[in-house]
């Protein structure tokens, strides 16, 4: 799992194992008391992560981190939990099933902003930290996981806070082809 293209879904799964070997804290700011272990991604997406925040904040854009990397186990919590308060039909719309989820690659990180009250709903797109994400995510080698109109494809809702380091090479090309990571893989 330790290749920056790998694709993670609900028929592409890791195992309970699976853990990347270079985990470590990103350096940008979070949502308020975010924990410890939310703050984790793989080295060189933390590194890409921390100057795309920086170029933001030079724009006078102040974006936060919610949710990095998740264990399998805190996956499958998390799953369960849906499931009992939410229920099925949204669950599977949100929420990764265990080893399904990419939060496990270390590759992926929940943004939000204070505008939003640090929330993850769709009204992020309409906020100028997620019109700038969407247009800017890209040239720090991070795509936009789950698109509005391919939730054929990815098996999941809209998200327009969850952003995959895929290197800058892939997301460029991703992005000027208006492809998802599913549809890259089945080429
Ligand atoms: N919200 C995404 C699909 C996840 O649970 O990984
Ligand atoms: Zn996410």
């Amino acid at each position: 799992m330790q290749f920056y293209h790998i694709l993670v879904n609900k028929e592409h799964r890791l195992g309970r194992e699976d853990c990347p070997a270079d985990l470590e804290e990103a350096m940008i700011c979070f949502a308020p008391e975010t924990e410890p272990g939310k703050r984790l991604l793989r080295k060189e997406a933390a590194r890409n992560l921390k100057e795309m925040f920086q170029r933001a904040e030079e724009e006078g854009l102040y974006l936060a981190g919610v949710s990095g990397y998740r264990s399998y186990e805190r996956q499958e919590e998390i799953y369960q939990n849906s499931l009992l308060t939410k229920g099925k039909a949204h669950t599977e719309k949100y929420i990764a099933p265990p080893g399904g989820s990419e939060h496990q690659t270390g590759l992926a990180m929940d943004v939000s902003c204070q505008e939003m009250d640090y929330e993850l709903e769709e009204e992020f797109e309409q906020t100028e930290a997620g019109i700038w994400i969407q247009k800017n995510a890209s040239l720090f080698g991070f795509i936009l996981r789950y698109p509005k109109g391919r939730e054929n494809i990815t098996g999941y809702a809209y998200e327009p806070w969850h952003i995959r380091y895929v290197t800058k090479d892939l997301a460029f090309y991703l992005t000027k082809m208006n492809l998802t990571l599913e549809e890259y893989w089945a080429y």
